[in-house]
């Protein structure tokens, strides 16, 4: 769902379905400073309070009512830095679906107040949103797959531990004693945290420096997926330790679009009707997969 989100002068944040109540075009794009919001097509001006200020030839078209025509809002809410937005008015609120996620993070030594935005990664994979959702589920695959991640973070499974949420999934891995992997791991922040909060958000803290990297993943067919992840750290933060940081993410990042997209292309024969998950280690995919059932009203 296109949204458009506003700050107004009092510094009040709202946001709308992007999508203009003439005939229905894409309303903004991009990131801008405006009074209005003026829709490229015909010309329709909102407010930013959403309401319909002017349409042109509205004054000598029969009975056109501006009533009624405001932009469709959608509930914001705020944590930290970070926007949420959403498009379901049955949905409950912001607070209720992150639960003890913000504890959880300030518990583990990020005061995400503190944060700053440093930079946004973008990737597309070749494979269903679930297949991406599942790999972040589990680090079964940690030993094998990612040789430098497991050389920083602790995978064993006595340190490595897994908790499921009522609306998201963690996962919790110490920094591993003595480090010796490729960015410092020892600091402030003395155990990574990977959650995923239901449906497709991920926000992630790895140890060492105040840090945080939280971001969607979207589909975008059945076999595609969009994902972005915003990255903040600290204002203070040292570009040497954030570099070597980043480094390991890209890395950690181009293992897992192998992983999934050859798991695509399994799956994609049609051969196997079902997988077999490892009932302790990858217990979150079942969670997740719960959720999902869930969400969706399909049967058990
Ligand atoms: S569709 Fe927006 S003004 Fe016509
Ligand atoms: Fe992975």
């Amino acid at each position: 769902v296109p949204i458009v989100l506003v700050c107004n002068r009092d510094h009040e944040l709202r946001a709308f379905v992007n999508v203009c109540r003439h005939r229905g075009s894409l309303l903004c794009d991009g990131v801008g400073r405006r009074e209005t919001l003026q829709c490229p097509y015909h010309a329709w001006t909102y407010d930013l309070d959403g309401s319909l200020r002017n349409a042109p030839r509205a004054d000598t078209e029969p009975g056109f009512d501006r009533e009624g025509l405001s932009l469709v809002p959608v509930a914001v809410g705020t944590w930290g830095p970070f926007v949420f937005v959403n498009p379901d008015p049955a949905g409950g609120t912001l607070e209720e679906h992150l639960g003890d996620l913000p504890r959880l993070i300030a518990e583990g030594g990020v005061d995400v107040d503190a944060l700053v935005f440093y930079q946004r990664a973008e990737t597309e994979y070749e494979a269903n949103w679930k297949v991406c959702v599942e790999n972040f589920l589990e680090c079964y695959h940690c030993a094998v797959a990612h040789p430098s991640f497991s050389k920083a973070i602790d995978i064993a499974p006595g340190a490595y531990t897994l908790e499921e949420q009522p609306t998201f999934a963690s996962q919790y891995g110490p920094a591993k004693n003595g480090g010796g992997g490729v960015y410092d791991a020892v600091g402030e922040v003395d155990c990574g945290q990977f959650h995923l909060l239901f449906p497709g958000t991920t926000i992630n803290v790895m140890p060492g420096r105040g840090n945080l990297s939280i971001g969607p993943i979207v589909p975008r067919g059945a076999e595609r997926t969009y994902r972005s992840l915003d990255y903040f750290f600290l204002p203070e933060a040292d570009e040497r330790w954030i570099a070597d940081y980043l480094e390991l993410d890209r890395q950690v990042g181009a293992e897992d679009r192998v992983l999934v997209e050859r798991v695509q292309t399994g799956m994609r024969s049609g051969v196997i009707r079902h997988g077999a998950l490892m009932p302790e280690s990858e217990r979150l995919i079942a969670h997740f997969e719960r959720l999902l059932v869930d969400a969706l009203g399909a049967e058990q």
